[in-house]
């Protein structure tokens, strides 16, 4: 399929149905890899895909030119998402790659470049291909240090990669024809991808602020058009941890000993109105968690203690909440054992790692198995947390 999104320029990506893992984080909803093709004195294609989708690539290019024709491939970031076509894109058609240092860089690391032309630009450099410009704004580390977004003045759209991407699969290309449902899968994708390096969002929210836009094309997912602006602030509000009076509950348990903990803490806090999520980690995707937290003011976390450790799938979520690194939150450690206290340590060192601020409480770890009274004290914990300023 290919859909021309303003006069000359074309949507010519791919739809990725059943992608259901996506470097570790869970995509259920599948993905897209969106190339879109500027026809004008030269013909430009920015981004491309996985290599495993070359043949719907090249299918949807051929629509439109004889791919031997293009003359520039634009690489705005080189992970194998968007980079994962050009060598053969390359091969065919000889076309220059328009990068930044550091994209050059990755693709020969990736690819035998040797021959390969290049033009390498820079924030504020522009590059004419006829009747339009192109210009680029560098966001190192959104989502690598490549990254960099493409701007076409005479168009008005901004074409961003990973930023302001959603991983869904859908026959609609643009946002409002999916409406404010859209939000979530952004904000998902923004929890997932983006949340390691949000201390570097501001910036580049102030650079695209800067800039007429009437589209906003990313490299996964639908094209912002009606909701420019709400993109835009949620991206300042996620980046800024804006968060909501949220608890998220993350557990998991043995013999339900700390699952009943943590339904008697999120007793407490409810009492008090703080909205609740519950999450057992065994039965649920761990990048569905980590969206809950990006909002949530708490965030507590349970495990029995096994053998002198965590509970194996409590530890695969901190090393996956580590890697995400979620920031100023207030950690909690909860959980049962029999006789001796490990886990609440380890992941209080996490929350430690993380620059978390800890509130801790001798009702939060139970030998065995909680009684009656003990359950009682988790819910006078929660309600207290829910009145802790810090
Ligand atoms: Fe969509 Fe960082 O690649």
């Amino acid at each position: 399929m290919v859909l021309e999104i303003k006069n000359g320029i074309y949507w010519v990506g791919v739809i990725d149905w059943e992608i259901r893992d996506f470097h570790g984080y869970g995509t259920p909803y599948g993905s897209t890899y969106n190339s879109y093709l500027i026809k004008d004195k030269k013909n430009v294609l920015i981004d491309t895909a996985k290599d495993y989708m070359f043949n719907e690539l090249i299918y949807g290019i051929s629509k439109l030119i004889d791919p031997k024709d293009l003359d520039y491939i634009v690489v705005n970031h080189v992970e194998k998402d968007h980079s994962g076509c050009v060598d053969k894109l390359v091969e065919i058609s000889n076309a220059t790659i328009i990068t930044n240092e550091k994209g050059k860089e990755h693709l020969s690391l990736y690819y035998d470049t040797k021959d390969w032309d290049f033009v390498i630009v820079d924030t504020g450099d522009e590059i004419s291909i006829g009747d339009r410009t192109l210009k680029f704004i560098r966001t190192p580390m959104l989502h690598w240090p490549d990254n960099m977004l493409t701007y076409c003045e005479e168009e008005k759209i901004l074409f961003s990669n990973d930023a302001f991407g959603q991983h869904i699969a859908s026959s609609e290309r643009f946002d409002y024809e999916i409406g404010e449902g859209i939000f979530e899968h952004a904000k998902d994708y923004f929890a997932n991808i983006l949340m390691p390096y949000k201390m570097l969002i501001p910036d580049a929210i102030k650079a695209v602020k800067s800039l007429d836009i009437e589209l906003i094309c990313p490299s996964h997912g639908v094209i912002w058009r009606e909701y420019i602006n709400e993109i835009i602030e949620k991206y300042n509000d996620w980046a800024t941890n804006k968060t909501k009076n949220k608890a998220v509950i993350v557990y998991d348990t043995m013999y339900n000993s700390t699952k009943k903990m943590a339904h008697a803490i999120a007793e407490g806090l409810m009492e008090k109105g703080v909205e609740v999520k519950i999450y057992r980690i065994s039965e649920t995707s761990l990048s569905r968690i980590m969206t809950e937290i990006l909002d949530a003011k708490y965030v507590l976390i349970g495990s029995p203690t096994v053998n002198r450790n965590l509970y194996p799938e409590v530890g695969k979520f901190l090393a996956y909440m580590d890697c995400i690194r979620p920031l100023d939150k207030i950690g909690v450690a909860f959980g049962s054992y029999g006789w001796m206290e490990c886990a609440t340590e380890k992941i209080k060192n996490i929350f430690e790692n993380l620059g978390f601020k800890i509130v801790d409480d001798e009702c939060l770890t139970v030998r065995f198995a909680p009684k009656e009274e003990d359950l009682k004290k988790c819910c006078e914990f929660g309600k207290r947390l829910a009145d802790i300023d810090l």
